[in-house]
């Protein structure tokens, strides 16, 4: 028979997400709602592993929803790669009685707790943490939307000053192995290109695109680029575009300002519902699980399917970028 869990720990884990502290909060209040114990751990598998673990009460998430950053704090954790590592972290959490885990993170932060679970024997929910969109199972992940509004203001002000000078911007955003925060922040600032990890870049193509639009006198130009992107990300495709072009050109890379902030209406949302599924798949035996929200509802897909298959962009995105901008 399931056994039945009555402390939780819940943690950030890898990167840092807008909308970490709402899912924190609402696993906390929820747990406590059901006669739960909470605990925090802290720095994500580095505190499971140095049992740096703290009883958690309603007060200790009042005021924090607003708030970017994690109030648990965050790490990449080298030993939980390790069974020794993990090991130590599942003693600390005998130690405290904890029989379930919340994991708020991406996917490798679920890799770790599909390990951990399996050898261990301790129910882990993942929550989707991630500005980078690049989990399957979810319509969205916590911080994705902060952080393309971000992009979105930025590049805006940017377009102000490239109309000023007639200039041309090659404009670097975030998303190391995903191109979501570039293809929607590309689209909604009306960027000539858009250059992701996912499609291969064709430089011949932008650069006999870029020309065209320089005899036409289309002066303001936004290329957008994930940082991810396999020709280089901005700086690379500057070089190659001044080496070719008489347009006046300048590289701006957004970096880590996408990660902070106060999270968007829709990041507190999704972040309130999934922190509060996490505890009822806890209560209901629904185990490592990663839960999400596909067309409105919630959704709950195993652990090894949610980190196995990243979501694909179709051509189809490509192409309205291609008209939209002609
Ligand atoms: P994210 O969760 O944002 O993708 P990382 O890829 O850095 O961030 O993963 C966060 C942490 O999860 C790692 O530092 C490590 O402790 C743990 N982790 C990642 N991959 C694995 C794995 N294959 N096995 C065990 N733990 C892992
Ligand atoms: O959170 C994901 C991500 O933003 C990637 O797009 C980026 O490459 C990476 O984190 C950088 O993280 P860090 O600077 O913490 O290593």
């Amino acid at each position: 028979m399931e056994k039945k869990v009555t402390k939780i720990g819940v943690m950030t884990s890898g990167g840092d997400s807008p909308g970490m502290n709402a899912a924190v909060r609402a696993v906390v209040r929820t747990g406590l709602y059901h006669g739960m114990e909470v605990f925090g751990i802290m720095r994500g598998y580095a505190g499971l592993i140095e049992n740096d673990i703290f009883p958690m009460h309603s007060k200790s998430v009042a005021n924090i929803i607003q708030r970017g950053g994690t109030i648990l704090k965050t790490a990449r954790c080298k030993e939980f790669l390790e069974h020794e590592g993990r090991k130590k972290a599942y003693e600390n959490l005998k130690k405290h009685g904890i029989n379930g885990l919340v994991v708020i993170g991406g996917d490798g932060s679920f890799k770790g707790a599909q390990k951990f679970s399996n050898e261990f024997d301790i129910p882990c929910i993942g929550l989707p943490g991630t500005i980078d969109k690049d989990i399957a199972g979810t319509d969205f992940t916590i911080g994705f939307d902060t952080a393309v509004n971000t992009a979105v203001e930025a590049i805006d002000k940017i377009r102000d000053t490239a109309d000023a000078h007639d200039r041309l911007f090659i404009i670097e955003v975030m998303g190391r192995d995903a191109g979501y925060i570039a293809l929607h922040s590309g689209i909604a600032t009306g960027a000539e290109h858009i250059l992701i990890p996912e499609k291969k870049t064709d430089i011949d193509h932008l650069i006999s695109s870029l020309q065209e639009k320089e005899k036409r006198q289309k002066l303001v130009n936004l290329v957008v680029v994930a940082e991810g992107d396999g020709f280089g990300g901005a700086e690379e495709v500057a070089k190659l575009v001044k080496e070719k072009l008489n347009a006046d050109t300048r590289v701006c890379i957004l970096g880590h300002i996408q990660r902070g902030g106060a999270p968007s209406c829709l990041d507190r949302l999704i972040a309130s519902r999934m922190g509060y599924s996490a505890v009822e798949c806890l209560m209901e035996g629904r185990h490592n699980v990663m839960v999400g929200i596909v067309n409105n509802k919630m959704s709950y897909t195993p652990l090894d399917k949610a980190v196995k298959a990243k979501q694909k962009i179709g051509d189809d995105w490509m192409k309205i970028v291609k008209i939209l901008a002609s």
